[in-house]
């Protein structure tokens, strides 16, 4: 039986996602209250703390111990082979210019996935004690309560999130598309953090989000629960979401969030980086 098929194997991997990413999380929020030393990584935009690499050191650990066969992939650089046919995607802390600067939106965020996708996802934002959670074809939740996309189907009362990457010219470019879509929605929110946006999507707090260029452990977890919450999750064409272009809506605003990024000339050909 695989993962897909094996309720009790689905409940395993989804209790140890959840138990890292609260424990990692844990650790980190505590770490953080003893003091903070700063590096960057891509640029001098793109931070890097001791606590996003100890974050990792203690999902890694746990993962290896608990199911030593699956592959793990880590934004702090793990990236060990596998062969169980079950692979995790983490993001030790997901937004940590946040972090850094003691703002509430940084999540820890552990998926695991198989050969036909995510199976489950956690998102732990320790600054407001909330997990996020989702397996597949069992819905999402937000600590143990089910949670739903929003129902609003107007572009222009729509709430809508996205995020921005490390580089100037990757700026400019993502700014030409806010400056296309601001006039024509309700509002944009910049939380800091993709794992949060996803599952603020999922939950209903904003109405859809998207961001382009991101790589596979922002997004994993937080798209199956946003998929699983009910929204629709696409790239920017409407083809699969891929960490280089992703939107989540819900239903109802879905085909209008791509009818506007299409207009704001993003979408000459659909791009297929795979999750
Ligand atoms: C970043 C956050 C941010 C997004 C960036 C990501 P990090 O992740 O998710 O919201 O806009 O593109 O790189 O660096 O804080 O893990
Ligand atoms: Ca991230
Ligand atoms: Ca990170």
């Amino acid at each position: 039986m695989t993962a897909a098929t094996d309720p009790a194997l689905l409940d395993e991997l989804l209790r140890l996602a959840s138990r890292v990413a609260c424990d990692a999380g844990e650790r980190a929020a505590a770490g953080r209250r003893d003091g903070i030393e700063i590096s960057s990584k891509s640029s001098v935009t793109d931070l890097v703390t001791p606590h996003d690499r100890a974050a990792e050191h203690v999902i890694v650990s746990a993962l290896s111990a608990a199911r030593p066969d699956d592959a793990i992939v880590g934004e702090e650089g793990t990236n060990q082979s596998g062969r169980s046919g079950v692979s995790w995607y983490v993001d030790p802390i997901d937004g940590t210019t946040n972090f850094v600067y003691g703002l509430p939106s940084w999540a820890t965020s552990v998926a695991a996935g198989d050969a036909s996708g995510m199976l489950v996802g956690a998102v732990f934002v320790p600054a407001l004690d909330e997990l996020f959670c989702a397996a597949r074809g069992r819905g999402a939740t937000l600590n143990g309560r089910p949670i739903h996309a929003s129902e609003t189907g107007a572009l222009d009362l729509a709430l809508v999130a996205t995020g921005f990457g490390y580089t100037p010219e990757r700026r400019r470019h993502q700014a030409g598309i806010v400056a296309h879509l601001l006039g024509q929605v309700r509002d944009l929110r910049r939380l800091g953090a993709a794992a949060v946006d996803l599952c603020y999507v999922a939950a209903g707090r904003v109405d859809a989000y998207f961001e382009d260029h991101l790589n596979v452990w922002d997004v994993a977890a937080g798209e199956l629960i946003a998929r699983e919450a009910g929204c629709v999750t696409s790239d920017f064409s409407g083809g699969p979401p891929t960490p280089r272009q992703i939107v989540a809506a819900n239903p109802a605003l879905h085909a209008g969030v791509l009818g506007l990024l299409a207009a704001a000339g993003d979408t000459p050909t659909r791009v297929e980086t795979q999750a």
